[in-house]
């Protein structure tokens, strides 16, 4: 478990480390059933606490409430636990995955479960997810586990590699691009951006890496697989409906995607699950007013499901 250190509670100014929650305004009011407020014996988790964005709205809207929050990065913790400060005595922080839950917290069955998924502004900016600064390409979010980006594409045979662009990126030169990574494999950020470019000129605005990039921080987080994995031990930690004792609504879920094969995924599983019922029918998405704020919006897809115990019996 994360302690918190010798830490300020200012909140971050302008040039410190930032990120900007994104459908923040949808998430508090989808976070429990007709806007009834949560006491002090209610846990929310967020899964995907990045700088503590979220948490801190949360945190401040409902002042009874703990919360748990954990991520794969210790730096986005620290960073999380210097902005959570002023709420210290609530909130509980720990370092691994969402879909860990279980293990990590294993006597809390939680009143709402939050998941922001991907990277934040501030990973892009200081942890080398982004190709537009020179960073050894790694893409881990626990540095102290797994494959870096660099040693993947060494290690795996091109077809492979290939596959795995042409899955994860959607990237339809996959072939051509593994071709170009395996003759000449990057070791940097820029270097993968150069060599892409070779393999595959712009076209448009769009940098002909992103896909590629995308592809490679999926496969090295492994991503969906901890979705596919999460997503069931969520569901089964949340807290259960139970109408016969005055519980009529079980706990809920919101899960903020930002590409299709994320999205796919947690509306299958909501679909298919017996336990789960989608709160909102259609996707929310940003406003336009907040994705001329913030691009990172543009692609984010919020679903909520409530775990309903009634209607599964
Ligand atoms: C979009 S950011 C979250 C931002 C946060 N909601 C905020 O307002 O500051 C996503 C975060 O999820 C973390 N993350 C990604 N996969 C994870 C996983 N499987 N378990 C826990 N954290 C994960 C990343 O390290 C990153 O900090």
């Amino acid at each position: 478990m994360h302690r918190f250190g010798n830490i300020d509670s200012r909140m971050p100014a302008a040039s410190e480390p930032s990120h900007q929650p994104v459908l923040l305004d949808a998430v508090l009011a989808h976070l429990t059933h007709d806007d009834s407020t949560l006491d002090s014996g209610q846990v929310i988790v967020d899964g995907t606490l990045g700088l503590g964005g979220h948490a801190a709205a949360i945190l401040e809207r409902f002042p009874e409430t703990r919360l748990v929050g954990i991520d794969r990065d210790s730096q986005s913790l620290e960073l999380a636990g210097k902005r959570l400060a002023p709420f210290r005595d609530r909130v509980t922080l720990q370092q691994g995955s969402y879909a860990d839950l279980p293990t990590l917290a294993p006597d809390i069955r939680p009143t709402v479960v939050l998941l922001d998924l991907g990277y934040s502004s501030w990973q892009l900016d200081a942890r080398g997810f982004s190709f537009q600064t020179d960073a050894p390409l790694d893409l881990r979010f626990d540095p102290g586990q797994g494959t870096p980006a660099e040693a993947l594409i060494r290690r795996t045979p091109e077809p492979d590699l290939a596959d795995l662009i042409y899955r994860y990126g959607e990237e339809r030169a996959s072939r051509r691009i593994a071709k170009a990574l395996k003759a000449d494999p990057p070791s940097t950020t820029l270097e993968l951006a150069e060599t892409v470019a070779r393999a595959k000129p712009r076209r448009g605005k769009i940098h002909p890496v992103t896909q590629t990039f995308q592809a490679l921080r999926i496969a090295v987080n492994d991503e969906l697989g901890e979705l596919e994995r999460g997503l069931p031990a969520l569901e089964g930690a949340l807290a259960t409906s139970d109408p016969s004792v005055g519980e009529p609504n079980g706990g809920r879920l919101l899960v903020i995607t930002f590409h299709s094969l994320e999205d796919r995924i947690v509306k299958r599983f909501v679909r298919d699950s017996g336990r789960l019922k989608a709160v909102n029918k259609k996707v929310i998405v940003a406003t336009r007013e907040e994705t001329l704020g913030n691009p990172r919006a543009r692609s984010a897809k919020l679903r909520v499901a409530e775990r309903n115990d009634a209607d599964s019996r």
